[in-house]
Parts: structure tokens; sequence; C-alpha cells
């Protein structure tokens, strides 16, 4: 049981577990590790002998104290559960404990932050007064905002350097105040300091009597601990299985929420369910039959069914979000640029999933905050990005739980960028892939299906339309319908507008309806060609995972085509007025105005139907079938 010892021995001790976690971060040579010192020394949290230490080496040497040294003796600690190392410096005040994570100049530092490896309840902004706000300065607010850090104070730092003048101060807390209230973050204080003398750090500076509000330990006393992941809804991601004595146990630390023994269990993406049987935690010192956000767990099922790792395991209700596709906002740090086309090793929770990029949406410049379109993110960008796997991965949106809504991107071995999810415009498909019942048998048709290839003169198929809505998806499968017909075919077009009106009537337009009017229309359209015919459907179908189930459920042939007309031409056209609503905001959700259309991505046949007659299209498209179906 290696693994779960690992896991263990890497765990901090309980005290600091309820640590506050903070981050200290800025440009480079703002002070961040002299702040830190000097918060060591000014709180009593050095180790014994190390001032004199300090004092000596300074003097030695011929300078003013250099507290950055302070930080040599925390280096070796390092915590080896995480792929990446964080380093942890911890202190107290009189109020409670600290852990800083990461210390300042570690390389992995951004590394730690955009891909979750660290997350911190508050973060203290380092701006050197004489230099004021940098492009460093502004990245990192932006990342703190990225990562919903909330709680976010400000020290100016090296006042001796502007004179303490309030003149200055005023400046640079105007310049920083800007950028902070541009993403919607107001600093919870904004303190003048001198790290390396100590003003304003634990007590009143002398030299800056205009300065009235709160010193910096006193800002970090009001920090608030972020809301305990234990009132979220459970996630308990699997890590490994052990079989022992024929049992199976399951081990993983708990991100979220509480587990108990007799607890139903829901493991995604596979929805298999099973009850608890009992829960081995670490530390040894919990409740029995209980386990919290944090905890290293092992526990056993009533049912010993097949899970793996990388399945998420949460109760039946709030279950997370099973998906192919999701909206990333992306932190770059690769050396080769990120860009649409090019696949990158997922890591999410214990998932590990291979991706594509199927698009960047956006790139937004963290010094300008503007967002421009690109194909490429380069180092350092922040980037909205649509990705998307073959294999079904287990989501929860960032905003909801920030643990199991943190993603790595793994390019090679490099830990290449790091981001959060959206799921906005994005259905849950897991209703889509599951069979609910149990206990079913199929049975075999006594007709054979060349059987009625024969006598009908054509295999049945299914001829998937997609497209917007005004492409000209109905008129072209109702011209082709009749064509077919009267050359013989056993043929039926089932149209969006008509089965939403009988079969779908339950359905309207949200992500989660148009994935359920999609699977019945596919298995509907299943069941057409597997009698025989030959069946034509035009709907929107706005997903390329649905298209693709569509295509699944079909035993035989079926041949996507993409009805394609520009935006712009169906707006001008909007036969049935709906764009011209959508517009004026009386339709939510309307496909490409409010609601996402993904255009196929290797459709079998395109038909542009933009500017071309409708006989010429038609034509198009009998052909293509007739070619493919060849009636005898
Ligand atoms: S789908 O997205 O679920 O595939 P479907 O093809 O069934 O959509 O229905 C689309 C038709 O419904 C459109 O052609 C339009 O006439 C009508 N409609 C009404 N509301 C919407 C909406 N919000 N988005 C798209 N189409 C809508």
């Amino acid at each position: 049981m290696t693994s779960i010892e690992t896991e263990a021995n890497a765990a901090s001790p309980a005290a600091w577990q309820s640590a506050l976690k903070i981050v200290i971060v800025g440009h480079v040579d703002h002070g961040k590790s002299t702040l830190i010192g000097r918060l060591l020394h000014d709180t009593g949290s050095l180790p014994e002998g190390k001032l004199e230490e300090l004092k000596a080496a300074s003097a030695r040497r011929g300078v003013p104290i250099e507290w950055s040294f302070a930080l040599d003796a925390f280096q070796a600690e390092r915590d080896q559960a995480v792929t990446i190392d964080t380093t942890q410096i911890r202190f107290k005040t009189a109020r409670r404990d600290y852990v800083i994570i990461d210390a300042p100049g570690h390389r992995e530092f951004l590394k730690n932050m955009v891909s979750g490896a660290s997350s911190a309840d508050a973060a203290i902004l380092v701006v050197d007064a004489a230099e004021g706000v940098r492009e460093t300065t502004r990245r990192h607010g932006y990342l703190l905002h990225l990562l919903g850090i909330r709680q976010v104070a400000v020290a100016i730092n090296k006042m001796d350097l502007a004179d303490f003048s309030q003149a200055r101060f005023a400046e640079v807390k105007a310049e920083i105040v800007r950028y902070l209230d541009g993403i919607g973050v107001t600093p919870t204080a904004i303190v003048p300091i001198c790290g390396r003398d100590g003003d304003n750090i634990a007590s009143a500076s002398q030299r800056m009597p205009w300065y009235q509000g709160p010193d910096a330990v006193a800002v970090l006393e009001g920090f608030q601990a972020q809301d305990a992941a234990t009132d979220l809804p459970l996630r308990l991601p699997i890590q490994d299985v052990y079989k022992f004595d024929r049992r199976r146990i399951l081990a993983g630390r708990i991100e979220s929420g509480v587990l108990r023994t007799g607890d139903t269990l829901l493991f995604s993406p596979s929805n298999k369910t099973a009850r608890v049987r009992s829960i081995e935690s670490w530390p040894q010192d919990a409740r029995p039959g209980e386990a919290h956000a944090g905890d290293s767990v092992s526990i056993v099922l009533e049912e010993q069914i097949f899970v793996e790792r990388g399945e998420i395991a949460s109760h039946t209700e709030h279950p997370p979000q099973l998906s192919t596709v999701f909206r990333g906002t992306v932190f770059w740090l690769g050396h080769a640029p990120l860009a649409t086309g090019k696949s990158y090793k997922l890591k999410l929770a214990t998932q590990e999933i291979p991706v594509t990029v199927q698009s960047v949406e956006k790139v937004i410049d963290t010094d300008s905050l503007a967002a421009a379109t690109a194909e490429e993110v380069e180092r350092h960008e922040v980037a909205e990005v649509i990705l998307r796997s073959r294999r079904i991965m287990t989501l929860d949106e960032f905003r909801a739980i920030p643990r199991c809504g943190r993603f790595a991107l793994i390019d090679g071995h490099e830990t290449a960028g790091g981001g959060i999810v959206s799921m906005e415009g994005y259905p849950d498909q897991r209703q889509a892939l599951h069979v609910k019942a149990t206990n079913l048998t199929s049975v075999e048709h006594g007709v054979a299906a060349d059987i009625r290839t024969h006598r009908n003169g054509h295999r049945g198929g299914i001829m998937w339309f997609t497209g917007l809505s005004g492409a000209g998806k109905s008129t072209l499968a109702m011209a082709v319908e009749q064509h077919l017909f009267k050359k013989g075919y056993h043929v039926y077009v089932l149209d969006g507008d008509n089965v939403r009106h009988g079969l779908n009537a339950n359905l309207g337009f949200s992500p989660e309806d148009r994935v359920e009017n999609i699977r019945r229309v596919g298995e509907v359209a299943a069941l057409f060609a597997d009698a025989g015919f030959l069946c034509i459907t035009a709907f929107i179908s706005p997903y390329q995972a649905d298209r693709d189930r569509a295509r699944k459920a079909a035993s035989g042939d079926f041949h996507e085509i993409y009805i394609e007309a520009d935006l712009a031409t169906c707006e001008r056209r909007d036969p049935k007025g709906l764009y011209r609503k959508a517009r004026s905001g009386q339709i939510a959700d309307f496909t490409g105005i409010s609601a996402p259309y993904e255009a196929p991505m290797n459709p079998e046949l395109t038909i542009e139907s933009g500017d071309r007659p409708i006989e010429e299209c038609v034509h198009e498209i009998v052909d293509y079938i007739s070619r493919a179906f060849r009636l005898n």
C-alpha cells in the first residue's frame, strides 16, 4: 500500500492543516523575500540562532542585514507528494498559524499556482515604491483573480527609497488600484512598508506618521480562511486500487465534502454506484466512520465493482459533469506556443486524458486586459480555449468546486500550462451515456437485414443534416425526400420543428435538453435505418459529441452532412424571424447568437447553401445518396 503511505507522510501535521495559506507575489526585485524574512523575525518565528547568523553574515560583508537569507532554512522542506515540488514556510501570529506556500524566486512558482498543486486563502502583492507597478505585478494580480483568490492585500515596499513620501505612496496606490479594479479585485488593504527596516510590518512606522491603516501583520490577521471545502459536495478522486484478500481497497484524498460509512457513492465517468462498507482514514484521530475534505482515505465497498484510478467518487446527488468538451481559461507556460489542433495530456484530479485544442477563442493581454483573436497562445499569455477529448472527462465548474475544476496541461514531460474549467454553453452528457434499467435481455429479429435490403432495393441508413437555423436543412431535406421517393426509395425526414411538437415536446433549448433531443432523434433514426429506411434528419444538432453518439447508435450507414451557411447569411434570410427576436433578447440560448454551434470536424459531405440555387444543392445530395446507397 505504498501510495497511501506516501500520501500520509506528505500531509502536514493537523495544526498546520488549519493554518491560513497565503501566497506572496510580485515583480522579482520588489522585495518578496525581504518581506517574508521580516515577517518571520517580527512574529518571533525564526529558528533559534538564525538572527545571530544573519547578523554575523551581513556584518562580515559590511552590508545591512539581509532578511531574505532567512528563507534558506526553509528551502529544504519539500512536499514530495505532488508531482511539482512546493516549498512551505510556516509562522505564527498571536491569532493563528500561517503557511506561505511557495517561496518567491522558486522556479516552479507559477506552475504550482496554475496547476493547483498549491491553493491559497489570500495573497499579498508586493510593489516597489520607487519602481511602481510592473508587467509582472499585473500578471500576478491577474493570476490571483483567475484562480479565485479574492482576498488580496498590497504591500508598497521600499518606502525608504521614496523618502517615505505620502504623495509617492498615493501615486503607486492609485496605479495598482486602477488595474485591480479592472479585473474586479478590491484589495483588502494597501500598506506602505519598508521590509528591510520593519516599518509597518508588525508595528506602526515612526517614519510614516501620515499612514493610519493596519500594519502587515494586522492585515494577515484580518484575512478569513476560505470556505471550508467540507461544505461543498463530496469529491473523492481515486488514486489507487488495491486487491487485498479478494477485497478491493480504493485509496485517494477527499478534495471536498464529507464521506461516511454507509453512503452510496457514484463513480464517474463509469456511472457505477456502490455503498461504502468501511473507511480507513488518515489522520487516525479522525472520527471513525467519517472523513472530510483534506483527508486521505482508503475505503472498502459493499459491492465488488470494478473501479479504476482516475474515477471520481461523489454522492448520487450533486455529481460532477461528464463531457468530451469544455471551455478552459488557460495560463500558458510552455516553451512552444499552445495552438489549435495540438494535443496535450490533461491532468485533472487523478485523471490523465489526452485532449486536443479545438479552438483558441481569445487571448487576453494581462497587461492591458485587451482580448484579441489568435490561433496561438505564447508563453505567459492567458487564453480562453475549447479542449476536446475522445474519452469522457469528469469535470466540475471551477466556480463551484475549485479543486476539481482546475487542470494542468502536459506537453511531453513539461507542465506547459494550467487553467480552470467552465462548462458554460456545454451540456452535462451524463444522461445520454448510460442505460438506466437493469435486467434487460435483447431479442433477435426474425427478418434479417439483408432480406429487407433485397426487398427494398437499397440499404437502410442515415443522412444526418446539421447546420445553423436558417441554413436550409429542412428545405433541402424535404426536397431530397421527394426526389428519392420518386426514385423508389423508402425515405423519411425527421425534422427538428416537427419532432419537437411530439416525441420531444417536453424539451427546450438548454444545453442538456438539446443533448436529449439529439439522443432521442439519433435512436429513432437508427430504428428507421434498421427497418430498412433511408432516414434524413434535419436538426441543428450543435454539439459534435451528440452527432458522434448518433453515429454510434446507428449500426450501419451514417453520413454527416454539413449544410453550411454562415451566421450573417442565416441572419439575413431569417425565415422565421427568430434571429431578430434573439438579437432583441426575446429568445434566450439561440444558436449562433447566445448558444454555441460546433461545425462538423469531418463531415462526409459539405453543402454550401449560401448563395446557390436550392435545386443545385438538392442534386448534389441526391447524387451523393445514389452513389452511397446504390439502388439496384
Ligand atoms: S437542436 O439544437 O436541439 O438540434 P432543433 O433542430 O431541434 O435544435 O430545433 C431548432 C429549431 O427550433 C430552429 O430551427 C428554430 O426554428 C427553433 N428554435 C426555437 N428556439 C430556438 C433556439 N433557442 N435556438 C435554436 N433554435 C430555436
